[in-house]
């Protein structure tokens, strides 16, 4: 089912020293900002040669992060996200294994422009899955 990694997700509080660690002290290619509204989140990617790393900030009052950093004031690793092909069909087999897909278990349309899911972290060790269609 799972494809390549797309990227890794790190929540941070403060979006700006995040881009600049990234981009100055790291000296990687950091992309330009995308203000996610329906997502509740504004998101960077750090583009490197084999994936990507998104950075997310928290936007607007009932952003899905806001909890994750109150738990995790520094930042940390938010999720995951595996390409796979056929996204409702990964859905559904995920669901007759018994795993849950968070909200109402549509597909919504990600930072790509392309449909993504989530899967609960306590199905999967604790860890956040994102499922991208490729
Ligand atoms: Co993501």
């Amino acid at each position: 089912m799972l494809g390549r990694i797309n990227h890794v997700a790190l929540a941070v509080p403060d979006l700006s020293a995040a881009e600049s660690a990234y981009r100055d002290t790291l000296g990687a290619r950091v992309s330009a900002r995308q203000l996610l509204p329906e997502h509740g989140v504004t998101v960077v990617f750090v583009e490197l040669p084999n994936s990507k790393v998104e950075l997310l900030e928290p936007l607007g009052e009932n952003s899905p992060i806001a909890a994750f950093l109150e738990k995790n004031p520094a930042g940390g690793m938010h999720h995951i996200c595996y390409e796979v092909e056929d996204i409702l069909t990964a859905r559904d087999q995920l669901k007759q294994s018994g795993a849950r897909v968070l909200g109402d278990g549509d597909p919504k349309i990600g930072a790509h422009g392309k449909l993504v899911l989530f899967l609960h972290p306590k199905d999967f060790f604790g860890t956040l899955i994102e499922l991208e269609q490729v």
